[in-house]
């Protein structure tokens, strides 16, 4: 892969503050930042020792990749707005899971994903080097294209369609998005009752570290999976009475964990 490969990021958020920082470590250059707010552009232009714009009207025509980092429900109308100021024969990808390439082709000749299958935070540190890189493009030389430069910033890249993409999305929103809430119910409780959150910890990290050698579902341990009746009843008295919120959820988990459950709650 040439590391001539001139890119413009657009959206400097979350994924756009990662990505960029890693291409520009591995030695591409990141020709300009975008980003409506300046002073989010100018926190990573500086990093990446570019130019910093807020409006497209600005953008560059001399890059080679153009990289959407932008909301998914902006991804449309930020690659419309796009398509009036850059050539139509540009590349250019988007970094959503769920969603389709497709919405760039009316836009774009050519067009793709570069989909980093991870969840990322700014102010929290990232290793790339086994993040899955999904990517894909109406091309094949695009595809190549893009596979080498996942393979500049990561051992783990992947060619994925639309509806693989979808797909594993479905699932990371399970494993990842509703496992951090759960946690997020978990500091709750603790920290209303005055009690270290800290002391779950070691329980949590048990529950992911299982997992790397085993399937889940059979590690699956807890009054729902024993068929605890009498225990079940008391946490949902103790919700019931101090966190009602939190009812359905654990409702929701226990019959899932056990089916036998789901006449007596519904
Ligand atoms: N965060 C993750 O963990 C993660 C992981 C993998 C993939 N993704 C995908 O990556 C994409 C970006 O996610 P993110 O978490 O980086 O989002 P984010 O942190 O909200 O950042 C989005 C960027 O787009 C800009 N933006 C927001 N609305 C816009 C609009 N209507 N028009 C133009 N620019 C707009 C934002 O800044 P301004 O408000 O200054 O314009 C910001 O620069 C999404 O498609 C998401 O699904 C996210």
């Amino acid at each position: 892969m040439s590391k001539e490969l001139k890119i413009i990021l657009i959206g400097a958020g979350n994924v756009g503050f990662h990505l960029g920082k890693k291409l520009h470590e591995v030695g591409l250059e990141i020709k300009q930042v975008y980003s409506r707010k300046i002073s989010k552009a100018k926190r990573l232009s500086k990093i990446l020792k570019c130019e910093a714009i807020q409006k497209l009207d600005n953008i560059s025509t001399g890059a080679d990749l153009y990289i959407l980092a932008v909301p998914d429900s902006a991804i449309e109308k930020v690659a419309a707005d796009l398509s009036n100021k850059i050539p139509k024969s540009k590349l250019v990808v988007h970094t959503s899971g769920a969603t389709p390439s497709t919405v760039l082709k009316p836009y774009f000749k050519n067009y793709g994903i570069f989909y980093p299958l991870q969840t990322f935070s700014i102010g929290r540190e990232v290793n790339f080097e086994n993040i899955p890189i999904c990517i894909d493009s109406n091309l094949k030389k695009h595809r190549t294209l893009l596979e080498r430069l996942g393979k500049l910033i990561s051992q783990n890249v992947h060619q994925i369609n639309d509806r693989e993409r979808a797909i594993l999305h479905v699932a990371a929103v399970f494993v990842n998005n509703f496992s951090n809430n759960l946690f997020t119910i978990g500091e709750k409780i603790t920290s209303t009752e005055n009690l270290p959150f800290d002391i779950l910890k070691p329980l949590i990290k048990e529950t992911v570290d299982k997992i790397s050698q085993h399937s889940p579902s059979t590690m699956q341990t807890g009054p729902a999976k024993r068929g605890d009746e009498i225990t079940i009843e008391l946490h949902l008295k103790y919700l019931e009475k101090n966190f009602p919120e939190f009812i359905k959820v654990y409702q929701t988990m226990t019959q899932n964990i056990n089916s036998k459950f789901s006449k007596n709650n519904s």
